[in-house]
């Protein structure tokens, strides 16, 4: 079996990729500090695959303790990058806690791809690096704007340096996955979303609200030049997210790749807005929950989701999950993490 390296593997979408390729036959080493995820979700993946995941608890910032996990493993064909702080909001209030940990750790791996030549490197981006594009739907060549935070900078260098690194370095080859906005949870209702604290995310927000979990929540601006004021976001499954990642790594394998750095956005291809979303979670559940209108959240991109074409021809990559699909998976979730079913 081809032996794999996910970084932050027990995290949201590194779990649930996790399952995926080992579902499709490879072999997964985990290195997991879990500082921002919860040692249950492995549990979750385990009980899933029926087997154990080897992992490392370990502080990628820590370039020896990095190091030693490729001393260990020999033979690793690919690695897939998540590990990363993502909280927008908190990356404005602990800027150098971002760039020191986002950047710090990516340096480190790409060190060990240099020293180790693992050939194959796969790494987690994001929308955010288009900001609030012109034209939509976005392709991987619609211009990118600022970043909006420390966390979008972050995401933006790092595909620099990943880039850039690259090209250094003869017969290694990487693709960066662009993902629009990850939501639901595993069919078997072992693993999804766990947030820390108050949930900045919408799908989470309306989940704990409907659950009783948080008292009310807010629809942060219904005044944009949307169809219905609210703003329009891809969302897509995360199982769907999770196997593209081993698409990709199949695509690198069989050298398919048209450069040594490939970019694809994963997105569902569609728009929905917030209070459509809202009105699907509801027609879904039957939950009506307690939300208000509220003033526009700064920052907020007002319209993207993703011209993904090339991820479908390229990658032969297509979305299983549907709206309905996501809301019904993230509703049953947290239906578990209360523990009423
Ligand atoms: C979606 C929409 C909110 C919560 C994401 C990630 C971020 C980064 C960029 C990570 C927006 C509205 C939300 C609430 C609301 N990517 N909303 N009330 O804005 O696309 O950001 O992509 O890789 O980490 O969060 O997603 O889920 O935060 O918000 O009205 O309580 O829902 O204003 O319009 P977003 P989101």
């Amino acid at each position: 079996m081809k032996k794999i390296l996910v970084t932050g593997g027990t995290g949201y979408i590194g779990s649930h990729t996790i399952v995926d390729l080992v579902q499709h036959g490879f072999e997964v080493i985990n290195a997991d500090n879990h500082s921002r995820s919860s040692r249950s979700i492995l549990e979750g993946v385990e009980a899933i695959l029926g087997k154990k995941i080897k992992t490392y608890q370990v502080d990628l910032c820590n370039y020896e303790d990095t190091r030693a996990i490729f001393q260990e493993n020999p033979g690793i064909e690919g690695i897939i990058h998540f590990a990363a702080y993502k909280a927008v909001g908190e990356s404005v209030e602990k800027p150098l806690l971002y760039f020191e940990n986002n950047l710090h750790s990516l340096i480190n791996i790409l060190k060990c791809v240099a020293e180790c030549s693992i050939p194959n490197f796969v790494f987690s981006s994001s929308c955010t690096v288009y900001g609030n594009p012109d034209l939509i739907p976005v392709t991987q060549s619609t211009p990118q704007r600022p970043a909006e935070s420390p966390y979008g900078s972050t995401t933006k260098m790092g595909e620099s340096i990943v880039q850039q690194t690259m090209n250094s370095l003869p017969g290694i080859k990487a693709i960066l996955l662009r993902y629009f906005n990850p939501v639901g949870a595993h069919p078997s209702n072992l693993i999804g979303e766990m947030p820390i604290g108050r949930p900045a995310n919408l799908v989470p927000a309306i989940t704990q609200t409907a659950i009783g979990k948080l008292a009310k929540m807010q629809v942060w601006g219904t005044d944009y030049n949307t169809r219905d004021g609210s703003c329009v976001r891809d969302y897509i499954h995360v199982s769907d997210i999770a196997h593209a990642h081993t698409l990709a790594l199949e695509y690198l394998m069989e050298n398919k790749n048209s450069s040594n750095c490939d970019i694809f956005n994963l997105g569902s291809g569609n728009g929905f807005t917030v209070l459509e979303v809202i009105k699907t979670f509801e027609e879904v559940t039957g939950e009506k929950f307690n939300y208000e209108i509220a003033d526009r959240r700064p920052g907020d991109v007002e319209a993207i989701y993703a011209n993904n074409e090339k991820a479908v021809q390229e990658l032969g990559w297509n979305c299983k999950y549907t709206l309905e699909d996501m809301m019904r998976t993230a509703w049953d979730w947290e239906k578990k993490l209360a523990g009423k079913i």
